[in-house]
């Protein structure tokens, strides 16, 4: 578990599926995200067992759990996937899936701790990551995080009837302990 001032990072349990299948199929959260099909619980279900399994090695996906005095909430999801163990990099993501909590600080808070495991803990040498162009506060969050932008993929998804450019980040070891 890796536990800062306001959240805490945890691995996921099978319990969770109720809170990914409300994050997930929320149009007003999936409209940011690769996600595009609705969530089923089968599919949950499946993602996370194959968390315990076969995607082990390949990704870290922890829940982000909201402090609140005693208390904790959970209250989206961040990961390192596709974990490259020769070139020592990992593609990250995060969805603050339950609404009341955006623009309150627990994105950066979360991020901060999960960058930190995969350069402290996982030795990486790079975390890539992507934004769609219209992502604006994401775009700021990943600034703020020290991630430089790299390019920019054209019209590279569809989404409510038009094509969208992705926004690619790079942050490495170097600049991260420069910060
Ligand atoms: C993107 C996301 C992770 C950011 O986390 P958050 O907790 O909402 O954001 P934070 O409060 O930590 O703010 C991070 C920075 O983003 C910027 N920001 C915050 N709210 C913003 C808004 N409404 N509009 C524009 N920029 C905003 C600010 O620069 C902020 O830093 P500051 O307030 O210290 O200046 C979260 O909003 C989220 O999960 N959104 C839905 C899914 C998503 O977009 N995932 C990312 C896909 S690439």
């Amino acid at each position: 578990m890796l536990r800062g001032k306001s959240v805490l990072l945890r691995p996921v349990k099978r319990s969770d599926v109720s809170y990914f299948l409300k994050w997930f199929n929320d149009p007003e959260v999936t409209q940011y995200l690769g996600l595009y099909l609705p969530m089923t619980e089968i599919a949950e279900e499946k993602f996370i067992e194959e968390l315990g399994t076969t995607r082990t090695k390949s990704d870290v996906i922890l829940v982000i759990e909201a402090i609140e005095g005693d208390s904790t909430k959970p209250i989206g999801n961040c990961g390192l996937h596709e974990i490259n163990a020769k070139d020592h990099n990992a593609l990250f993501g995060i969805a603050i899936g339950d609404k009341d909590y955006w623009s309150k600080g627990y994105g950066l808070e979360a991020a901060r701790l999960l960058i930190n495991y995969g350069f402290q803990q996982l030795n990486l040498h790079r975390i890539s990551s992507y934004a769609f162009a219209f992502n604006e506060r994401s775009i700021k969050f990943h600034k703020k995080l020290g991630f430089r932008e790299e390019g920019r993929l054209r019209q590279s998804t569809f989404k409510n009837g038009q094509y969208h450019d992705h926004v690619q980040f790079g942050l490495l070891r170097d600049e991260w302990k420069g910060l």
